[in-house]
């Protein structure tokens, strides 16, 4: 009830703030990477697998998304994700070399649970979950699993479940390195530290939350918006547009921003903000044109650059800087004030943020 809310007027604003808690719970006790942490004989698993294939739905299925890039840029292993309803329904390839990897908050979600089943009953015997709930059905009929500690999230758009997601695939991903002999020392002890700094920086990102509400003052009277955004951050649109869509009903698009040219530029007008997620990698370069391609339709761009870039607010063009640049991991960071800007956007319109309409928190018949 309103009582555990505390200073929070929605359990969706609480749980964003939850997040760097949240994070710090689900790295809690990872010394340095190491199969086992996910479970007894992940070691033989990850040694036996060449190839994995992600499945998942929703929010979930995003952060797939983001560590399909992960795993094949650190891990080099092959990756794929798959839409588990899609996955359980059309006549795939099978491989015994495949890790299986579901994504689920819940650890319910009916169709993930049979997309698993229907992979098992190809023969795939090798087979990991990224849950939130230790006794879901789902870590117990998954060999291994990773069991964020993202804590109950009630509201129905996730958002802390997302974040510590990503913090377990990113232990996947690195385990899965070190197996495979593609992860030195050095590699490894950067990478902890830069996890374990992973709290005190989201709590820098929220600190954006004034910022953000003056964008969502804008974006409360439109009608349609569109986010962009390049590898990793690409996936992290795409969640931008789905937490808009899901609490505030503004109809959102994402694109892949070398995508624009082919078919989005069409709709862009005044009438179409345009957030872009623009961190400082070896892609900005080529964001700025596309961002420049926007501006020259007369569409409004939003854009979430990192600190050290030297993209400025000019007419059309509004920036937020993020405290930091955090490399690999900065899609953790860069959909914060995404979740903040869909949360002020519905809190302006009026919308039933944390029971939004039509949807369940977790989908668990068909
Ligand atoms: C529902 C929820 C989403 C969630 C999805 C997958 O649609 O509203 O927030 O991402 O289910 O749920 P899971 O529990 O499998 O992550």
């Amino acid at each position: 009830g309103a009582a555990d809310l505390g200073p929070y007027r929605h359990y969706m604003q609480k749980e964003i703030f939850e997040q760097p808690r949240a994070i710090a719970d689900t790295l809690e006790g990872v010394e340095g990477i190491t199969p086992e942490l996910f479970g007894d004989g992940a070691y033989s698993t990850f040694k036996a697998i060449d190839n994995v294939l992600i499945l998942a739905c929703g929010t979930s299925y995003y952060s797939g998304c983001v560590a399909k890039y992960w795993i094949e840029a650190i891990a080099k292993v092959p990756c794929q994700v798959e839409i588990a309803s899609e996955y359980r329904y059309r006549e795939s390839v099978p491989n015994p070399s495949t890790l299986i990897v579901t994504i689920t908050q819940s650890g319910e979600t009916a169709d993930t649970l049979a997309a698993l089943r229907h992979a098992q009953s190809l023969g795939m015997t090798h087979t990991l979950t990224i849950c939130n709930v230790s006794t879901s059905a789902m870590v117990r009929e998954c060999k291994h699993a990773y069991v964020t500690r993202a804590g109950a999230e009630i509201g129905v758009a996730s958002t802390k479940a997302f974040t510590t997601q990503l913090a377990g695939l990113f232990l996947l991903t690195l385990a899965l390195a070190q197996t495979k002999g593609r992860l030195s020392d050095a590699e490894e002890a950067a990478h902890i530290k830069a996890m374990r700094h992973l709290p005190a920086a989201l709590q820098a990102v929220l600190a954006l939350e004034p910022q953000v509400m003056a964008w969502a003052q804008e974006f409360a009277s439109k009608e349609n918006a569109l986010f962009l955004g390049r590898g990793t951050h690409y996936p992290i649109a795409l969640e931008g547009a789905l937490k808009l869509k899901e609490i505030t009903y503004i109809h959102a698009e994402a694109y892949a921003a070398g995508e624009l040219k082919h078919g989005p530029l069409a709709l862009v007008t005044s009438a179409m903000p345009v957030v872009t997620v623009a961190p400082n990698d070896q892609l900005l370069e080529k964001l700025k044109s596309n961002m420049q391609e926007v501006r020259a339709r007369g569409g409004v761009l939003y854009v979430l650059a990192d600190g050290d870039t030297k993209i400025e607010s000019s007419e059309g063009i509004n920036v937020i800087r993020m405290p930091e640049h955090y490399g690999v991991l900065s899609p953790i960071l860069h959909v914060v004030p995404l979740q903040l800007l869909s949360y002020h956007t519905a809190c302006a319109r009026g919308t039933d943020v944390d029971k939004p309409r039509n949807l369940a928190k977790s989908v668990t018949v068909e």
